[in-house]
């Protein structure tokens, strides 16, 4: 009798959740999915093409939601998750999937209104407290139509001491047209844009060289559904040397009609030093030697720098054009052992980075090498011309293969010291890659 009942019971519990898993409907089960997940930017005047706030929004596209999600298209997110734990990561779970799936293949049902959770109150004001903004001085005004290169507008800082920040938020005047962009800090002294004229701007081959040596550091970016960032891990903050400028680095959009951007920083600051010193590399490793032959469809190019000082890396933003695959980070530490510690595909479009849940320790002398990937062949429905020999250049018919790392280390370092080219990437230039085979 009691094994029946046992028996019974358990079948019982199986029918009921099988009929709840036929029953997903919009209400209940995908309303909560998308407002944690989608909503940030498929709303109105947001980035992405469609709003999905509501019922009669997102029944059209249950069945595209699905192939967006099942193919992880959507959410955009590039790290393979084999390698390394990141805080911003934004894959969905296989539940969220397991619900947008069952919805879009069960008719798609509205559901019982008063299962609806309330709408989220997305805040068009700041998420920080700011104690500086930093604006364009002047809109940028977009055409209706066709690509945009990317524009580069320096700002005057006055900047009359040392700043340090804990945290920034960009906020882009218009988020329908500004599909990533950045700011730069530029010391007093910076070769980059050395002559340009303040709120005029300037897109990418009038600008000259982003070099490291000269101190330039990332401080502000933007990317949809990015929100303020901080540079407090365990007490570290960014510094704005005194006297710097800064510069806008913008990716537009042209979304159908004349429209103006003007972008904005707002930046937390702390009064005094702090122990540990956030900064970001500005693009090196880099394979400044690279050579891509035409045609060649799956072109392996490695870059090495050595690190000359004890940190920590705490942030990998790998930078490839329109040609790239995939990007890894792979760490040689001076005791021999290696350790991957991202590995991604490439999408030019997003550009997104990828925070470390814990930094990692790089003694003096580990070697950061870097592995990407590219498509040079016609297959490739991007490669703007599969005919010819391409070598590292700022142009989006140019290729780049360099990675924006954030360490952290103590304030005093030496900026000089932090990395320098190593390994293959002190090769001559002309032999396709360089590759892994010629790696010491
Ligand atoms: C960070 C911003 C962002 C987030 C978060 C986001 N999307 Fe998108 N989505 C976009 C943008 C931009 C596009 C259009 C360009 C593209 O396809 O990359 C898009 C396109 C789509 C498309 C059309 C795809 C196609 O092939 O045409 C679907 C469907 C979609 N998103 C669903 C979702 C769902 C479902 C979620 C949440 C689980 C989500 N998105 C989260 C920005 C986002």
């Amino acid at each position: 009798m009691r094994t029946l009942r046992l028996a019974l019971f358990g079948s019982l519990t199986g029918m009921a959740a099988f009929a709840a898993s036929n029953n997903v409907t919009f209400n209940k089960d995908v309303l909560p999915v998308l407002q944690k997940n989608c909503q940030e930017c498929h709303r109105t005047g947001e980035v992405a093409p469609m709003s999905l706030l509501s019922y009669s929004e997102a029944r059209p596209w249950a069945k595209g939601m699905k192939a967006a999600v099942v193919s992880q298209k959507m959410p955009p997110w590039f790290a393979d998750p084999k390698y390394g734990h990141f805080s911003n990561d934004r894959r969905l779970s296989a539940e969220d999937i397991d619900i947008l799936t069952k919805w879009a293949d069960n008719g798609a049902a509205e559901g019982d209104a008063k299962d609806k959770p309330a709408p989220i109150a997305f805040t068009s004001g700041w998420k920080i407290k700011p104690d500086m903004i930093i604006e364009m001085p002047e809109a940028f005004n977009l055409p209706a139509k066709g690509t945009i290169n990317y524009q580069y507008i320096r700002v005057k800082g006055n900047i009359t001491e040392d700043l340090w920040v804990t945290a920034a938020e960009m906020r882009p005047g218009n988020p329908k047209v500004v599909h990533h962009a950045k700011m730069w800090v530029l010391p007093q002294g910076s070769k980059w844009m050395a002559n340009a004229v303040p709120g005029k701007p300037y897109e990418g081959m009038e600008t000259g060289k982003n070099d490291q040596m000269d101190g330039n550091d990332i401080i502000g970016k933007f990317n949809p559904g990015l929100g303020p960032q901080s540079f407090d891990i365990g007490g570290s903050a960014k510094l704005i040397p005194k006297g710097s400028d800064f510069v806008f680095e913008l990716h537009y959009t042209a979304a159908g009609e004349p429209l103006t951007d003007i972008s904005k920083v707002g930046l937390v600051l702390q009064k005094n030093a702090p122990l540990t010193r956030y900064y970001l590399s500005p693009g090196t490793p880099a394979a400044l030697n690279m050579m891509i032959p035409p045609g060649e469809g799956d072109q392996e190019v490695v870059a090495e720098s050595t690190v000359g000082v004890d940190l920590k890396l705490t942030y990998i933003q790998p930078h490839m054009h329109v040609r790239g695959k995939d990007y890894e980070v792979r760490l040689i530490y001076p005791t021999g052992e290696s350790q991957v510690v991202f590995k991604g595909k490439w999408d030019f479009e997003w550009q997104l980075g990828y925070d470390l849940k814990e930094p990692i320790v790089l003694p003096k002398g580990t070697r950061i090498i870097t592995i990407a990937h590219y498509d040079n062949s016609p297959n490739n429905k991007w490669n703007p011309d599969a005919k010819s020999t391409v070598l590292w250049g700022p142009q989006n018919w140019d290729e780049m293969q360099s990675g924006f790392l954030g360490f952290l280390m103590p304030v005093n370092t030496d900026l000089n010291k932090v990395l320098r080219a190593s390994g293959v990437s002190l090769l001559p230039k002309g032999k396709p890659g360089p590759t892994l085979s010629q790696l010491k």
